[in-house]
């Protein structure tokens, strides 16, 4: 093979390497990410808590001691801050810590709790009055 086609050969063969390489590299460059991604509180709910809480919130009466995030009271009781460290850390021995839940799922998450219960129970501000239970470390 006279020297001339092989190079054009070898030059032709690196171009379709390149891209090959493009095609891998677009499709990533395209995928939405990090925090423009909206959380949808719906899924992460039914994901997670409603196969104790269940769908509606009402509690299953298959899960012993479940507390109702219907109940406009209850909620009324608990601060944002007191919902978000219970899904952190869980309430033994029956709900379970979702320590890998940060900021951004647990406001979501949050608030779509607080719209089960209707009326929407708005936070307390301050701690839960005597006769709740205490406050999550
Ligand atoms: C395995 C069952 C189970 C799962 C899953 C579960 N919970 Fe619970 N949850 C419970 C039980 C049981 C209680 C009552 C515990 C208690 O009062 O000691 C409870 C209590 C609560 C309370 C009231 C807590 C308080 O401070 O008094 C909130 C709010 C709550 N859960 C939210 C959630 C959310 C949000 C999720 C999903 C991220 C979730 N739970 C997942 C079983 C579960």
């Amino acid at each position: 093979m006279p020297y001339d086609s092989l190079a054009r050969a070898h030059r032709s063969r690196r171009t379709g390497r390149l891209a090959l390489l493009a095609a891998l590299l677009l499709p990533a460059c395209s995928e939405p990410t990090g925090p423009e991604k909206p959380i949808d509180g719906a899924r992460l709910y039914a994901q997670h808590c409603a196969r104790c809480h269940g769908p509606d919130g009402k509690g299953l009466k298959e899960v012993p001691g479940v507390r109702d995030l219907t109940d406009a009271n209850l909620m009324g009781m608990l601060t944002d801050d007191r919902v978000k460290a219970t899904i952190r850390m869980g309430k033994p021995p029956t709900m379970p810590a979702f320590a890998h839940f940060a900021e951004p799922s647990l406001k979501v998450l949050v608030a779509f709790v607080r719209q089960l219960s209707s009326p929407p129970a708005a936070a307390l501000a301050g701690p839960a009055p005597l006769g709740a239970t205490p406050p999550a470390p």
